[in-house]
């Protein structure tokens, strides 16, 4: 490989925002390439050809052809360019594959798409096949960048092949989601039988696309340095702390930023006002035109305690409907915009439908309601079991809505809890709780509503010291580019 101080890099991603987007993956896809893009490096997204992204990307040029292995036809790569940031995309355009109806990993109707295998099989190998010495294109990466399980096979597949190659980097956004499939999927995706095993990509007698990431890269990344060091372990290791803790000489935590321009109160445009922290009594108006939207009573002053989050175990979203059933008695108002467990969803908006002006329950997706959400709560609760990063606890410490949080991954990263000291030195900037049960999480969110209603200085000085501080994604771009110079010396 070539030593050139600046690397070529191909980021390998099965979502990224604008284009196509379900969570948190989405925005690190689109704003971390496009950070390290603005420092100067020569770096491209590839990213599959869903329906959204052929449909957002229309000026495209074609790129590379190559036969596809998995099915029959030709795969055609095609180049475009992200709107914003002008980021080179290249999109894997294979229709039976991803141009199709429903969301990027399932149907409509919320089922896995049967062929997830080949079809993230397919992206990794992609990814491969550009970083190795068949890729016949004028660009050819030094290094392939892939990030959890859709890509997971590229840095197995790169060690398999003969010839020149990148080196690889697997990013860890969560490891709850590990791709793992039946065993005779290893012959169908031309993995070398010998490759199945333990010190390889075999996971309890299935294939696990992550573990053959984890196990076959050349380096390991995820998104929070306290997330690094606690998937080594069994507790938030998901069965993979000891590959994890083998292989901790190459793995590390890079905190990710979030787009300081799309998450920026002072400019917003989907706020009913927009506010700094010099004229932070402006966010009253955006409290008020919020419980106004969504059918919340117009209370200045009752706390408003808001959710926007995937409805799910690891968010804590059990816990926070207890929460609600508990304080929504004691003058506090919820929001809630989210998705996910369906019998969760039933829960809640049973218990909006008891407490009418008091709990709003929005179902579905919503990007201007959770801009308006972070400019107009008064606190914003995220009690998950475990945050490899977490975003919203950024963008509502940006918005001066002080987060209450369990001390877990990110969120212990990136919120300084308000205790006596933290207070007195000016740096708090949330709450947080560190044993995860449901009377902590309680009582964290009860000191949060007794500053919000009794001292209002600590609290203004919480809103001041989040909206005071850096997330965008500079400091962690350069991290990166450290990171790639280290494989390109
Ligand atoms: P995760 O990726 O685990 O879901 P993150 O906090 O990293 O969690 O990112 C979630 C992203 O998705 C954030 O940008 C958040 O604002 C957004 N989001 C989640 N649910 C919704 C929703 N229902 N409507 C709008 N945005 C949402
Ligand atoms: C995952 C994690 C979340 C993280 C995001 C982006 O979805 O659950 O904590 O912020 O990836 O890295």
């Amino acid at each position: 490989m070539t030593s050139a101080r600046h690397p070529k890099v191909l980021f390998a991603t099965s979502e990224a925002h604008p284009l196509i987007k379900t969570g948190g993956l989405a925005d690190v896809s689109g704003a971390l390439p496009s950070a390290l893009h603005a420092l100067g490096i020569d770096i491209k997204l590839l990213i599959p050809g869903y329906r959204a992204v052929l449909a957002k990307c229309r000026d495209m040029t074609p790129f590379a052809t190559l036969a596809n292995p998995f099915a029959p036809g030709e795969i055609h790569l095609m180049e475009s360019r992200l709107p914003e940031s002008g980021l080179p995309v290249l999109i894997v355009a294979y229709d039976a594959f991803y141009n199709r109806d429903g969301g990027p990993y399932q149907t409509g109707g919320g089922n896995d798409w049967p062929d997830n295998p080949q079809r993230f099989a397919l992206l990794s190998y992609v990814a491969a096949w550009l970083g190795s010495r068949d890729n016949s294109s004028a660009w050819q990466p030094d290094i392939v960048h892939c990030n959890d399980w859709q890509t997971g096979l590229a840095p197995a597949y790169l060690r398999f092949w003969a010839g020149r190659k990148a080196s690889s980097i697997l990013t860890i956004h969560n490891l709850a989601y590990q791709g793992v499939f039946a065993a005779d999927m290893v012959h169908a995706l031309h993995l070398p039988p010998e490759s199945f095993k333990l010190q390889g990509l075999e996971y309890y007698g299935h294939l696990s696309f992550l573990k053959a990431g984890l196990f076959y890269c050349d380096r390991i990344t995820t998104v929070s340095p306290t997330y690094a060091r606690e998937i080594q372990h069994e507790t938030l290791g998901f069965g993979m702390q000891g590959l994890l803790h083998e292989r901790r000489g190459v793995l590390s935590g890079i905190i990710n930023g979030i787009d300081t321009q799309e998450w920026n109160p002072e400019t917003d445009p989907h706020l009913a006002k927009a506010y700094s922290a010099q004229q932070l009594n402006d966010k009253a108006l955006n409290k008020s035109a919020l419980q106004h939207d969504i059918g919340l009573h117009l209370d200045a002053h009752a706390p408003l305690v808001a959710i926007v989050s995937r409805i799910t175990y690891q968010k804590g979203s059990d816990t926070i409907l207890g929460m609600m059933h508990d304080l929504v008695r004691e003058g506090v108002q919820f929001v809630l915009l989210g998705s996910g467990d369906k019998e969760l969803e039933r829960a809640f908006r049973k218990l909006a439908l008891n407490h009418p002006g008091r709990i709003s329950i929005n179902i579905g997706y919503d990007e201007r309601l959770s801009h308006r959400i972070e400019a107009g709560a008064d606190i914003f609760l995220m009690p998950s079991r475990f945050e490899p990063c977490g975003l919203n606890q950024m963008y509502s410490q940006r918005y001066g809505t002080p987060p209450v949080a369990h001390a877990t991954g990110g969120l212990a990263d990136t919120i300084v809890d308000a205790t006596a000291e933290n207070i007195a030195s000016g740096r708090a900037s949330g709450i947080l709780f560190y044993d995860m049960h449901f009377h902590t999480a309680i009582a964290a969110l009860r000191h949060a509503i007794h500053l919000y209603r009794h001292e209002p200085k600590v609290w203004r000085q919480l809103q001041i010291a989040g909206m005071a501080k850096d997330f965008s994604w500079q400091k962690s771009a350069q991290e990166y580019l450290q990171l790639y110079r280290s494989l390109n010396l």
